[in-house]
Parts: C-alpha cells; sequence; structure tokens
C-alpha cells in the first residue's frame, strides 16, 4: 500500500538508486521572476510562475512556459471526461516535475484525487508546497484526500498501482524523448475506457532520421517524408495500439498536438478492452518522391507496392510504418473542448486567439474524407515551377473543385487534403494566373 506520509513513498519493492539527476535533463531557459524563497524545504531556489490565474513555484525543477497550451488541452479533455463518467475523476500525473498539472487537474477540472508523482524527491517540496497552498491534502467536502505526492519510478508507481487494483481515470505521462516503456504500464494502471495523455519529443525520430530507434520504441520503421511532424504523432499513435493490444485493449486518438517547441508530440487516448475496430486504421504509409503522392498500403498489399505513378526512378518509393493512419481526433471531443473553454472565459472576446485557432484547426482536421499526410505550398511551388499559393485562396479553389481541404495545426503553410498533388499543381497554376 502507498504510506499516505508526507515523506518519499516507498512501495513494496525497495527503491533504487534514483537515476533521474537534475544533470541529465536539458535544462529550459527560466524567465526572470524569481522570488526570494519563503520556506523550509529542500530545494533551495524559487522561481514563481502564473498560469491561468494560478501561482506556482517552479524551483529547480523542468518546467516550460510554452507547455501551457498542452496543459489546457488536458485539463479541457479531463473536465470533459468527469462529466461522462458520472462527475468521477482520479488523475495520475505519472512525471508532475513542479506539479503544476496536478494542480490544474485539481483547481480546474475538479479532479476527486490527484496522485503527484516524480521520480527525482529534489522535487518533492516544490510539488508539496504548490498543490498545499491551494488545495487542502484532506477535503473537508466528503471526498477525503484529494492528493498525494510520491517520488518513485513512474512504471514502478503505475504497475503498483494496478497490483494494488487502484485504477484511475486519466494517467498523464509527460516523458522525455521517445521513451515508450510507460505505455503498458499505464494502459495496466488505467480503469476501461479512461484516458492517456502521452508524450514523445524525440523530432529526430519522426523525422526519419532514426528508422532502427522508432523500430525498438514504438515497432514502426520511419523514413523521412514531408509531413514528418504528423508521421510523428502516428507514431506515437501506432506504438500505443500496438502496446495496448497486447493487453487486450484497443486505443482511439481523441486529439493529436504537435508544438514546435521543443518539439513535444503529444496524444490524448481513450482505452478500451477489445479489438482496434477498423484494423485498416493501423498500416503502412507509402510517399513518392517523384509524383508527390501518399497512400496508406494495408498489410496484405506489402508485396505489391508500386506507386501508381508508375515510377522507374530508384529510391523513389519510401515506406513507413506501421503506424496510426486514421484521424488524428475525435471532432466531437475537440467541440466539446472548444465549448468548455469558452465558457470557462478562456477563448471568446478577443480572449485565447491562439487557442481557440488551434481548436478549431483541429476540428477542421477531424474531417474522415482526409487523409494522413498535409501538402505544404512550397513542394506545391517547388513542383509546379510557380511562386507559392496564398493559403486561403489554395483552400478554397480546392473545396470549389470538390476536394475535401483544412488547415494543419502543424504545419502553417501546409494543407490537408485528398486533392492528388499534380491537381494541387494545376489549381495553383490557375491562381498564378487569375
Ligand atoms: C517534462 S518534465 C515534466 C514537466 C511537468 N509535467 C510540467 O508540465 O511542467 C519530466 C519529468 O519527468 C521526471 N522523470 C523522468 N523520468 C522519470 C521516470 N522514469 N519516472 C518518473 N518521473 C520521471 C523528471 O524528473 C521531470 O521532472
Amino acid at each position: 500500500m502507498i504510506l499516505l506520509s508526507p515523506k518519499p513513498t516507498c512501495i513494496l519493492f525497495n527503491k533504487p538508486i534514483n537515476p533521474f539527476s537534475k544533470s541529465n535533463h536539458p535544462k529550459p531557459h527560466h524567465q526572470n521572476n524569481t522570488t526570494p524563497s519563503s520556506n523550509h524545504h529542500i530545494s533551495c531556489k524559487s522561481e514563481y510562475k502564473t498560469e491561468r490565474g494560478l501561482q506556482f513555484d517552479v524551483g529547480d525543477t523542468f518546467f516550460r512556459h510554452e507547455s501551457a497550451t498542452g496543459r489546457d488541452l488536458a485539463v479541457l479533455a479531463a473536465a470533459i471526461h468527469k462529466k461522462a463518467n458520472n462527475d468521477k475523476l482520479r488523475v495520475l500525473d505519472a512525471m508532475c516535475g513542479c506539479g503544476i498539472r496536478s494542480l490544474r487537474y485539481l483547481v480546474e477540472a475538479d479532479a476527486d484525487f490527484v496522485l503527484a508523482n516524480d521520480a527525482d524527491d529534489f522535487h518533492r517540496s516544490v510539488v508539496l508546497s504548490n498543490l498545499s497552498a491551494k488545495v487542502p491534502r484532506i477535503s473537508e467536502d466528503g471526498r477525503g484526500r484529494r492528493w498525494l505526492v510520491t517520488n518513485d519510478d513512474a512504471n514502478r508507481v503505475m504497475m503498483e498501482c494496478c497490483l494494488r487494483r487502484d485504477y484511475f481515470d486519466f494517467i498523464d505521462i509527460d516523458s522525455f524523448g521517445s521513451d515508450s516503456s510507460f505505455l503498458r504500464s499505464a494502459f495496466e494502471a488505467l480503469r476501461f475506457g479512461g484516458l492517456v495523455y502521452v508524450t514523445s519529443t524525440d523530432g529526430y525520430t519522426s523525422g526519419g532520421h532514426r528508422p532502427l530507434h522508432s523500430l525498438s520504441s514504438y515497432g514502426a520503421y520511419i523514413c523521412p517524408m514531408p509531413y514528418c511532424n504528423e508521421l510523428g504523432l502516428r507514431m506515437l499513435i501506432g506504438g500505443a495500439i500496438r502496446e495496448a493490444a497486447v493487453l487486450g485493449y484497443y486505443v482511439t486518438p481523441l486529439f493529436s498536438y504537435y508544438s514546435y517547441h521543443g518539439p513535444v508530440f503529444r496524444v490524448l487516448l481513450r482505452v478500451n478492452r477489445g479489438k482496434l475496430p477498423i484494423s485498416r486504421h493501423y498500416n503502412f504509409i507509402r510517399y513518392c518522391s517523384e509524383c508527390g503522392n501518399s497512400e496508406a498500403i494495408s498489410w496484405d498489399k506489402l508485396g505489391q507496392l508500386n506507386c501508381p505513378c508508375n515510377s522507374n526512378v530508384p529510391g523513389s518509393l519510401v515506406v513507413s510504418g506501421p503506424l496510426w493512419t486514421g484521424p488524428l481526433h475525435s471532432k466531437s471531443y475537440l467541440e466539446e473542448m472548444l465549448n468548455l473553454a469558452e465558457e470557462w472565459g478562456w477563448i471568446g472576446n478577443n480572449i485565447g486567439v491562439d487557442l481557440e485557432k488551434l481548436l478549431k484547426y483541429m476540428i477542421d482536421e477531424s474531417d474522415p474524407q482526409l487523409p494522413f499526410g498535409y501538402i505544404k505550398l512550397d513542394e506545391v511551388s517547388s513542383r509546379g515551377k510557380i511562386n507559392s499559393p496564398p493559403l486561403r485562396s489554395m483552400l478554397s479553389s480546392l473545396q470549389k473543385n470538390g476536394y475535401t481541404a483544412s488547415r494543419s495545426h502543424i504545419e502553417s503553410n501546409a494543407i490537408k487534403t485528398n486533392c492528388p498533388m499534380s491537381m494541387c499543381i494545376m489549381i495553383a497554376k490557375e491562381l498564378q494566373a487569375c
């Protein structure tokens, strides 16, 4: 059992030597907002920040202001899940850093209970003071214990929870790099129908520069392709599909978010018992550098790989996978998030313009007619030997011509469309002639 003491938690086994020395992690730049330390905790430095009106100390922990949008999305999704889950929400913040997410899950999503864990016990005092300053550890409203801070390896914590049958509704794993080793234990510690929010910060691998690395982390051989940052999200979802399938579960992405700060790839997954219902969405992706078109290739068609453009240029065909080729988001979930953001005053009346734009772009991207990937307008211009077409005109021309087209939240000068490259070039040439 987890000990409900203010000391670092020691669960069933002996605690290993902590391998998570702060010096192992890249340190983001801290803005100068330092106030003198007023507490007696281990951490000697205090550095106060404010996010959505909540003040907290980041101390000497790893904290990125740029991740605030990823936290906004998580809190909105968690609050919606609570409503749909008979008003119950137990959150496991497996890599909590200074505890800002835990705090926001408690205050904004009104989580009934949050387990805030970070392997680095140097963070403990900061997390404790951040949480206790805003939320009493034991609530007087009948909900009992609202939060607990532990300092152990995330896998160990999640496996311990599973062994005790102490399941969570929402598990947040804000990990570094392409560490996928947490996926399985997260699924084990989750209630059926619960949500897991996973992260990868390995842009090098999703760029196709380390295919053997992506193969070992996510079971996908990733080659360089023009829409590599979308591939990063699909690789992460595909890895989760594989891990879930081992346990007899399937996952569905509710939203997928790429941020160039880092870069960071974040995916919110719903986990259910059973087999992946639409197996055609776990596939390979073919890209032809000759014609610029892409296609999903199912496992049984791997032996017939060629591109409809019949290019005989050696090496023009590039294949990545297996990975998720289905929709990156659930439109209805995102619409609920957008409505909630409005209800909370986070967007609307010229407030929160970036968050509003992001959610609206994601909603547009959720159109089931849209295939994976995006087309950069620079690629259209270089293939057509014309100037880059204006994005808005390109979108409306594509739609007028009967194609589905949207922006991409990942690349500002790119479009998602079911229009083939040759037709995109023709439309862009027509626009230039106008
Ligand atoms: C990206 S930071 C977390 C930032 C925090 N979630 C936020 O939103 O500000 C990752 C954290 O994971 C912790 N960590 C690294 N490996 C871990 C592991 N195996 N188990 C638990 N925590 C770990 C690090 O100490 C670090 O604080």
